[in-house]
């Protein structure tokens, strides 16, 4: 079996087990469906990492084996210096250009913590062979792309235990959503679904980022 054609077999037996834990506990008849997940199960599923480090496999890397990885692995689509190839997403720059027209949103000017870029290379890169990288090969990547962003040096080795001290510059820009409180102003009580009278002004646009190519304009991955 591949290994997503395993994760989702163990997905869908977790899901049974979880659904049919409920049930039992009112009491209602069996319905033979599932088991419950085995704690390696559960620990393959169980893989986000907090802002504080905690959910961390144990390990390291350093910014010099993340280049070498990166080249191989990487490189073809994000670039030799995470510029992007082609339209493939870029993962350095982008520093303060978040209020332009035209804002770049990369690891280091727009992620609120190295533990993004962790959980994220671990749980989806690289794109079409996810989940094959090994606990201290995602360290050193990681130190890598926090490398090409200027967030760390050259000569950094980043581990769980000096993850926490990694800060990105835009973290203080996440904060909970205040919507209740900072626009209140906006909502009516009774919101006018009929004949309304009301002046429209447009504040702002949308833009579109497409950050996949479809698969016919992209490089190939074995
Ligand atoms: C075949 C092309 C390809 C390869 C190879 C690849 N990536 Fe990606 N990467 C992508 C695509 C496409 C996305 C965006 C996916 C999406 O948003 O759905 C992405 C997104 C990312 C992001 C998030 C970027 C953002 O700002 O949203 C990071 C970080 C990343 N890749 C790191 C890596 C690392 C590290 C490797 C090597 C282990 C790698 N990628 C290999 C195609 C690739």
């Amino acid at each position: 079996m591949s290994k997503s054609a395993k994760f989702i077999a163990i997905a869908a037996a977790a899901t049974i087990a979880f659904a049919v834990a409920p049930a039992l506990s009112q009491g209602k008849k069996k319905s033979g469906l599932g088991r419950v997940a085995l704690p390696e199960e559960i620990a393959a599923w169980d893989t986000d990492v907090r802002p504080d480090g905690a959910g961390l496999p144990p390990g390291k890397g350093s910014v010099k084996e993340g280049e070498a990885l990166f080249q191989e692995q990487c490189a073809a689509c994000h670039g030799e210096f995470g510029e992007g190839a082609g339209r493939w997403p870029v993962l350095a720059g982008g520093q303060g250009s978040l209020k332009s027209e035209g804002p770049e949103k990369t690891v280091g000017s727009f992620w609120p913590y190295a533990s993004t870029t962790f959980d994220y290379i671990r749980r989806a890169m690289p794109f079409g062979n996810a989940q094959s990288l090994t606990p201290d090969q995602v360290y050193a990547l990681t130190a890598y792309v926090l490398q090409l962003n200027d967030l760390v040096k050259e000569d950094f080795v980043l581990s769980r235990e000096n993850f926490a001290s990694v800060k990105l510059p835009n973290e203080k820009n996440f904060y909970d959503d205040d919507r209740e409180v900072s626009e209140k102003h906006f909502w009516n009580k009774k919101p006018c679904m009929t004949n309304c009278k009301v002046e429209v002004k447009v504040t702002g646009h949308a833009r579109v980022l497409d950050v996949t190519p479809d698969s016919k304009t992209g490089p190939k991955v074995d």
